[in-house]
């Protein structure tokens, strides 16, 4: 397919903050974010630059995996709030010009939520067919099997459960306490998008990020994943159950309800290197879904059997390019659209992971990620604590005890059962990992300021007086260093920056949310160097970015490489270390765009 014209519209455009409501503010000094507090900090959301909110999941639930298991998605979880609540929230983000996204999470639920009670008491119940329910296997010696082997997604076991009461297993793709929904049953499908959709479009919500999307549908045999792992009998199994037969017939339909609402998807995409299936999600012909996240660049440095069987930074600066380029390829001659993330509520810091977060580089690191991703083409989200360059938890001052998300205790433990709880070597091995990559390090609470109780993460309750409880995690060792409110009006500031790059991102458009992205060296080890191109000729922009702790020399791309005849000037647009840029010099972790006439 080839596109000449790429169409603009506002949310290609939009700037996405996404927020964690257990982590972001807490107003009444319980110790768990809510509603309120997201309500207060507004303004401050809407000072950066920020054109949506996404709010993770609110819904009722037991959180055995933070919200992601929803007993009903027709209420509130109580610590956050109320529906009423939420309907203040979803006026007061308009009241400021911003739109409003929730976190659209069917491909399971909770085992609390009661449909899954019904489909469990017994086999006749008429929602039994609304979960997927199947007989145990036997081995030739009798022994009691799961009907294939695949792996939960998180730790080491089945993704399968066994029910003693009515005798068979049933699926879930991640916690045992989250039960795969049966999309096949059409019935099931409408109570879905009556509960989970229309209920929130109703009360005015913009759009969805759409979790696990494309494991809906799953193949009708359920066949074995091929073994990877020869140590374990359950296999990683996402190439299998990822972008099942009926996964577009199933969007189709559910387009059907968005549309009416005018609402905006982004779908999480796993396990879909190929990007011409990429494309069958977002090609806007398709009317699927408006954009994806892709996988390839978060996933730079992960273990190859489980995403913690590694060591940290195990990549090198070509794979992470390449991983960009994919991503950034989705758009080139096509009528798809992409994003542009590198930190969410699964992943760890980005200044820990891709640059280097000792304190003399974190700021320079965060600002050089900052650069980089506001010169990259689709729609750009910002997680919570990223405009401040919050780096991970150190090893030394946060224990692994404190980190309590579902995916690295199980891990830790999975190790443990393997190897003994006295393997020293082995557990520090998991530790190291768990320190670079954990879930945890997105979802420890914000830092406010680093003066008063806990980071100030429950300042305005502190301020009325209230007695605080501890927050649900421990807080940042170092909230002292890293806060926002040491940066709100320094100009020199992590926050400064982003808000600077924000409005460079936006005045820049048409080559940088829009344009053509080409890397110019994607074998060089220390400089990521890339022009965009405009979709017609006209001026480019080229970014030179040093990756390296150590000043690195460049040169000026040919004209051929940057795609113009002659190159009669080029005009320095953006830097991180104003005042200080050489043309051909790049400091430690600088960056410099500049525009190619
Ligand atoms: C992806 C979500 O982002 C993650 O936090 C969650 O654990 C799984 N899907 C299961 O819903």
């Amino acid at each position: 397919m080839t596109v000449t014209v790429r169409d603009k519209l506002w949310w290609k455009q939009a700037v996405v903050y996404q927020i964690y409501p257990a982590s972001f503010c807490d107003s009444n000094g319980d110790g768990i974010g809510d509603l309120p507090g997201i309500i207060s900090k507004l303004d401050y959301i809407a000072s950066l630059g920020v054109d949506v909110i996404w709010i993770c999941p609110m819904y009722d639930s037991p959180q055995v995996d933070m919200g992601y298991d929803i007993s009903n998605y027709e209420d509130v979880y109580r610590p956050y709030g109320t529906v009423q609540d939420m309907e203040t929230l979803i006026n007061e983000t308009h009241a400021r010009g911003m739109r409003i996204m929730l976190d659209l999470v069917i491909n399971h639920t909770s085992d609390q939520h009661s449909w899954f009670k019904e489909s469990r008491a017994s086999k006749d119940s008429p929602k039994r067919d609304w979960y997927i329910w199947r007989p145990a296997k036997y081995s030739p010696s009798g022994e009691r099997l799961p009907p294939n082997n695949w792996r939960s997604n998180f730790g080491g076991g089945s993704a399968w459960e066994w029910d003693e009461q009515t005798q068979e297993y049933y699926l879930h793709l991640f916690a045992t306490e989250q039960p795969d929904l049966n999309w096949e049953n059409h019935e099931t499908r409408k109570a879905i998008y009556a509960s989970s959709m229309e209920f929130w479009l109703a009360r005015g919500v913009d759009g969805f990020r759409v979790d696990t999307v494309n494991m809906y549908s799953k193949p009708p045999t359920l066949p074995d994943a091929p073994i990877v792992d020869p140590e374990t009998p359950y296999q990683p199994a996402g190439m299998i159950y990822c972008n099942g037969p009926r996964m577009h017939e199933f969007l189709t339909e559910m387009n059907l309800i968005l549309e009416k609402y005018g609402a905006i998807t982004v779908g999480e995409l796993p396990c879909t290197p190929d990007t011409q299936r990429v494309l069958r999600y977002v090609s806007a012909k398709a009317k699927q879904l408006n954009m994806v996240f892709q996988f390839d660049v978060v996933d730079v440095g992960m273990g190859k059997t489980h995403k913690f069987a590694t060591r940290p930074k195990n990549y090198t600066l070509p794979d992470f390019k390449a991983a960009i380029d994919l991503t950034q390829a989705l758009i080139r001659g096509t009528d798809g659209w992409s994003t542009v993330f590198l930190e969410n509520h699964d992943q760890a810091r980005s200044v820990s992971r891709f640059t280097d977060d000792r304190p003399e580089y974190r700021v320079r690191g965060a600002k050089l990620l900052a650069l980089m991703e506001a010169c990259l083409s689709g729609t750009q989200y910002v997680y919570q604590g990223q405009e401040i360059g919050l780096v991970n938890v150190p090893k030394e001052s946060y224990p692994v005890d404190n980190y309590l998300d579902i995916d690295s205790s199980l891990y830790y433990n999975m190790v443990k059962e393997r190897h003994g709880a006295d393997n020293k070597a082995e557990l520090d091995k998991a530790f190291d990992a768990i320190q670079h990559l954990a879930r945890d390090h997105a979802r420890v609470p914000i830092p406010w300021n680093g003066k008063t109780k806990y980071g100030g993460f429950s300042e305005a309750a502190e301020k009325a007086g209230k007695e605080l409880q501890e927050p649900w995690m421990k807080p940042h060792p170092l909230a002292g260093e890293i806060n926002v409110a040491s940066q709100l009006h320094d100009p020199d500031s992590v926050l400064a920056f982003w808000r600077k790059m924000l409005r460079f991102r936006r005045e820049h458009a048409d080559l940088l949310v829009y344009g053509d992205f080409k890397d110019l060296r994607p074998e060089d080890k220390d400089l990521f160097v890339f022009v965009k191109e405009p979709a017609h000729g006209g001026d480019r922009v080229l970014v030179v970015l040093n990756f390296t702790t150590e000043e690195k020399a460049w040169e000026v791309p040919s004209p051929a490489a940057l795609g113009v005849s002659e190159v009669r000037e080029l005009v320095p647009i953006m830097c991180t270390h104003p005042g200080k840029t050489r043309v051909g010099q790049l400091a430690a972790f600088e960056g410099q765009v500049y525009l190619v006439r």
